[in-house]
């Protein structure tokens, strides 16, 4: 009895009976003066890691007072998904290390080892989108709609077909589908028309993936392994805790990633408690370092990759909504990160160190490109203030913060003036003449958006979903 009511004090304190308590003015605040994410592994799992909102500098989503969105473009990469073929393999090689050490009962961080097993059994999943747990992608981008239908709903008149585009890449166009569902409820199946944009290079400036094919470096870029002490020091820690244990540093990076595609099939993963937070910073800093050379401000050429999305959306901001007032776009990490790059956001006053670990880190990937990492440019159209003239402004909103521009601040609710917008796009180096698009033939700018199809057959998976063999980058 004395158990029961104690139980029934902490559901009551906790909220669970909210719903049919007083208002409680005493407990219940305007705004929450705590913030949880002091410590939150999230932010240090780079692009591999579930989403996470971005941190934000306390400015409103909605729009500030005597303004309207009247356009939206969103570029969204793909939800949590299952580790690709190369990752995979990793993951296999380094647990295929730990069990192949013979090891009866495991001691320190890995004794949950004992119980353990692996997510990874059906290779068929490899690749795609995770169906299952809190952190799933599928209900990620499900939910991502609905929200967005809440708050861009009035931009949609109830009767118009509305295109929604994604890159030829099986989880990318899964991420769309789910994403209209979520936003056109019941009006999905008639009213959304999905548009799937080859990734192939040969579609020059025409693509949500557009490749520059002059930046030779990149692969080798992408698959450079940096390392830094403190992968060593835990495989030595694992190592000296479990005798017979050989692991090194790659090995622990495998394991990591281990840990960080665990979270994205299932709500808990023992790995991640395994590592401390020095090691957290570090795997999530290499991420960090890879999209800053690799894909973002510290590589030239794919800055003029993200030109492309950024002058397509400062074209469609001038045609204004009537020609569309929502585009919704579907991609991958390394073609967001461009987009920024292009766009003058998140871009580091100096380059990244590639010998030390700067903390905070200016440039953290785990607040650009988690899974499911968006960007979203609003159009917003304003009435005449004390503090503004009437006109038309643009806003950033990455991953749910609206991030003002460094030097372009000055309109209602530190969005940008138009004209001023319009400077900074065109201040972007030029896919075309940096990517030599125009001497090869390839198409030189984005028109999907100004030629859509509005047929409905693409909208649901037709046929099994297929391992993915190739990315179709090359
Ligand atoms: C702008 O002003 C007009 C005329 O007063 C009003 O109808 C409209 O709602 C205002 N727009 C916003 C976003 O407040
Ligand atoms: C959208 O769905 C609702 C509910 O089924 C329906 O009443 C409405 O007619 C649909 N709108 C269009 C344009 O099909
Ligand atoms: C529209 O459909 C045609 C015919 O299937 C196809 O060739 C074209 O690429 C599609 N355009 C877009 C933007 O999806
Ligand atoms: C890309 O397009 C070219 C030209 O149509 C074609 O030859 C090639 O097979 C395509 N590549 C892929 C990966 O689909
Ligand atoms: C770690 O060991 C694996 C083989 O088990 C090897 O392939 C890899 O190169 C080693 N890494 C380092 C940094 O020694
Ligand atoms: C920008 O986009 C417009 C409209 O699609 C296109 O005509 C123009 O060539 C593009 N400019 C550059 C520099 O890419
Ligand atoms: C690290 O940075 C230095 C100096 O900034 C540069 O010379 C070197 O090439 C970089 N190394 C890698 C692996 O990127
Ligand atoms: C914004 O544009 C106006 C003219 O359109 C110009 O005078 C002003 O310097 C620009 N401001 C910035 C921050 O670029």
């Amino acid at each position: 009895m004395a158990l029961l009511s104690v139980l029934a004090a902490v559901l009551l304190t906790s909220g669970v009976f909210a719903a049919s308590r007083p208002y409680n003015g005493y407990l219940e605040k305007q705004f929450p003066q705590t913030f949880y994410d002091s410590y939150n592994v999230l932010k240090h799992t780079g692009g591999i890691g579930p989403y996470s909102d971005r941190v934000g500098y306390g400015i409103d989503p909605n729009p500030p007072a005597g303004c309207a969105v009247d356009q939206v473009i969103m570029l969204m990469r793909h939800g949590e998904r299952y580790p690709d073929a190369t990752t995979a393999a990793g993951i296999k090689a380094a647990l295929g290390k730990v069990y192949g050490a013979g090891i009866s009962s495991w001691q320190g961080d890995l004794a949950f080892l004992d119980d353990w097993t692996s997510y990874l059994a059906d290779p068929g999943l490899l690749e795609q989108e995770t169906f299952s747990g809190p952190y799933s992608g599928l209900l990620h981008a499900f939910r991502r709609g609905s929200e967005y239908r809440a708050r861009y709903g009035h931009l949609w008149n109830g009767e118009s077909i509305v295109p929604i585009f994604a890159g030829g890449y099986e989880r990318v166009v899964e991420t769309a589908r789910y994403f209209g569902q979520g936003f056109f409820g019941y009006n999905y199946s008639t009213n959304a028309a999905l548009n799937i944009i080859s990734e192939n290079y040969t579609q020059g400036a025409d693509s949500l993936t557009p490749t520059c094919l002059p930046d030779t470096g990149l692969l080798a870029c992408f698959y450079t392994t940096r390392t830094f002490p403190q992968f060593e020091v835990a495989a030595q820690r694992f190592n000296s805790q479990n005798p017979g244990l050989n692991l090194n540093s790659s090995d622990i990076v495998s394991l990591m990633s281990t840990a960080t595609f665990e979270l994205q099939a299932r709500p808990h993963s023992p790995w991640i408690n395994a590592f401390t937070l020095d090691e957290w910073v570090a795997f999530g800093y290499v991420q960090s370092l890879s999209y800053y050379y690799c894909s973002g401000p510290g590589d030239h050429y794919q800055v003029a990759v993200g030109q492309v999305f950024a002058n397509a959306s400062l074209a469609l901001f001038e045609a204004g909504p009537e020609h569309l007032s929502m585009s919704w776009n579907f991609a991958h990490d390394a073609y967001i990160t461009p987009v920024l790059a292009a766009l003058g956001l998140d871009v580091p006053s100096s380059p990244l160190p590639n010998n030390t670990i700067p903390f905070p880190n200016p440039y953290n990937a785990a607040d650009m490109v988690p899974m499911g990492g968006h960007l979203v440019l609003e159009r917003l159209t304003c009435n005449a203030t004390a503090m503004s003239s009437a006109g038309t402004f643009v806003r950033a909103v990455i991953n749910e913060a609206v991030v003002p521009w460094p030097k372009c601040q000055s309109g209602p609710g530190f969005s940008c003036p138009f004209s001023n917008f319009t400077a900074i796009v065109n201040a972007a180096p030029s896919f075309v003449e940096t990517c030599e698009v125009a001497k090869r033939g390839f198409p030189q700018y984005l028109d999907f958006w100004w030629n859509y199809n509005t047929t409905t057959k693409l909208n649901f998976q037709n046929g099994p979903i297929s391992y993915q063999e190739k990315y179709t980058l090359v």
